[in-house]
């Protein structure tokens, strides 16, 4: 039994995606989740700025003694988790693997998409992770530079509708029938993402299978908490708090939900 929580990063509010995924699945777990909204995007980052910058929000989590980590950010998981696991002793849990997973169990024509910024794409990690599980599949890799930026903006319907379509145009007239949300900003706007693509297209987002190998890791080595205290859910991030805390009551739901500022540079 542990009853420290959960600890969780990414570059800014796409991390509120697997937020939810893994309270969903374990309500009884406490949460630190930070969004390093300041620095985002990672994606279009030397993949050294973003090992920096994990590693430093990395730091806040641990000084708030959680029992393991899960990097909510495909860049930061791309980038930086190969060698920040060598740094901590608490396990680190990334997307990328759980993607893949689902991908290769979702795809009936061997074919998959995925789309995701530039320092995961550049990585091929998604390819190689993908391959593993299946080496007949075929992976389209597709760089979005602009989505996560406009997602962190809170932009209507219509803008994301728009920026989605022209950012899939590339892709568009292969014959994918499954594409992974490799950007855990993407689930945001995954109505979107429904919209361009059609029905003949499953979205895999990662944050299901990664809310599930977490809870798999945690019964394995028995790091579920004991119930006997209240579960916390603590927000935070380096932009603004407000902002923040606006998109998280909205995609969690959660009318009370507040976040706090820290500045994670020290
Ligand atoms: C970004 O900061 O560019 C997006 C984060 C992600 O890759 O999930």
């Amino acid at each position: 039994m542990d009853n420290r929580p959960i600890g969780l990063l990414d570059s800014g509010v796409g991390g509120f995606t697997v937020v939810k995924k893994v309270i969903e699945k374990m309500p009884n777990e406490s949460t630190v989740f930070i969004g390093d909204s300041a620095h985002m995007p990672y994606g279009n980052k030397t993949r050294e700025e973003v090992i920096e910058l994990t590693r430093r929000s990395v730091k806040f989590l641990l000084q708030k003694d959680v029992k393991l980590i899960i990097f909510a950010c495909n860049t930061a998981t791309a980038a930086a988790m190969p060698v920040l696991q060598n740094e901590v002793e608490q396990q680190i849990i990334g997307v990328i693997q759980s993607g893949s997973l689902a991908a290769s169990r979702t795809t009936k024509n061997k074919k998959v998409a995925v789309v995701a910024t530039p320092v995961t794409i550049n990585s091929h990690a998604y390819q190689k992770e993908i391959k593993f599980r299946d080496p007949a599949i075929e992976v389209t890799e597709l760089a979005a530079p602009k989505l996560a930026p406009l997602i962190e903006q809170r932009k209507s319907h219509s803008v994301n509708l728009k920026a989605v379509d022209q950012s899939l145009q590339p892709i568009l007239k292969q014959d994918f029938d499954t594409l992974v949300l490799g950007c855990t900003h993407y689930p945001i706007i995954q109505n979107e993402f429904a919209e361009v693509l059609g029905k003949q297209v499953q979205i895999v987002d990662p944050a299901d299978q990664v809310a599930q190998y977490t809870y798999n890791v945690m019964r394995r080595d028995g790091l579920f908490n004991d119930h006997s205290g209240k579960t916390q859910h603590e927000y935070y991030t380096t932009g603004d708090a407000n902002e923040f805390a606006a998109m998280g009551r909205s995609f969690l739901g959660e009318k009370a939900l507040v976040a706090k500022h820290v500045n994670t540079e020290n």
